[in-house]
């Protein structure tokens, strides 16, 4: 794992409250849109990368689907997120980890990464996502990518990130992932700025290209 990344985001989770996170939501309005698009089962396996303490998993339990994961390279996040759900934290399965090194043991019909994908930066680190992606997903199974636009910030947190738009997201999933829709959206930051985001789903494809 690597220690610069982790302790990062160790410490932003230790020393800030939700609503002092530009990403934060109050309800993750996009991610259930796209999610219902799909007419999942409410046993579908559903992943959320770099979840952090986000409320999606809340919205997840609320509609009813009870194959949940979150994985998030933070402890802390993953712990605010257990904490804030009391005992209905028992029906997700957590896992602390680097997406980069995260080698799952099923494979998934939903999964989702809203602004966690564009801290990869280094072609490396890309290239064992798209692998640990395509693995993952069952054939037919979606993905739904969510990264700051071409005309969003270069950089989350503090940290610099990769910006996508449409058609280089559709280019870098294409071979083993259909697109299906892609939008963009300015999201409303709690300190009144926007940020324009790029979100795109795609289905894996039965072979790739
Ligand atoms: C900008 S936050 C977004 C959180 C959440 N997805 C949301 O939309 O509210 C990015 C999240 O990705 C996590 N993260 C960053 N790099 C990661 C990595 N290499 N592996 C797993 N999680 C990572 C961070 O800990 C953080 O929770």
């Amino acid at each position: 794992m690597q220690t610069e990344t982790k302790d990062h985001w160790e410490k932003i989770y230790e020393t800030k409250v939700e609503t002092e996170f530009s990403w934060f939501q109050e309800y993750p309005q996009t991610s259930i849109d796209f999610i219902n698009l799909f007419n999942l089962s409410k046993d579908a396996k559903i992943i959320d990368i770099g979840g952090g303490d986000s409320h999606l998993v809340d919205a997840l339990i609320e509609l009813g689907y009870t194959n949940i994961y979150v994985l998030d390279i933070s402890a802390k996040a993953i712990q605010r997120a257990k904490d804030r759900l009391g005992h209905h934290a028992q029906r997700v399965n957590w896992i602390v980890a680097d997406i980069t090194e995260f080698t799952p043991d099923v494979s998934f019909d939903f999964w989702h990464d809203r602004a966690a994908f564009h801290f990869l930066t280094t072609e490396e680190q890309i290239s064992r996502y798209l692998t640990t992606v395509s693995k993952a997903i069952q054939p037919s199974g979606y993905l739904v990518l969510g990264t700051f636009s071409e005309n969003g910030p270069k950089k989350c947190s503090g940290l610099e990130i990769k910006q996508y738009s449409a058609a280089s997201m559709s280019h870098l999933f294409e071979q083993d992932f259909k697109r299906v829709k892609c939008i963009e959206e300015n999201h409303a930051t709690p300190f009144n700025t926007l940020q324009n985001f790029v979100f795109c789903s795609f289905q894996k494809r039965d072979k790739p290209l």
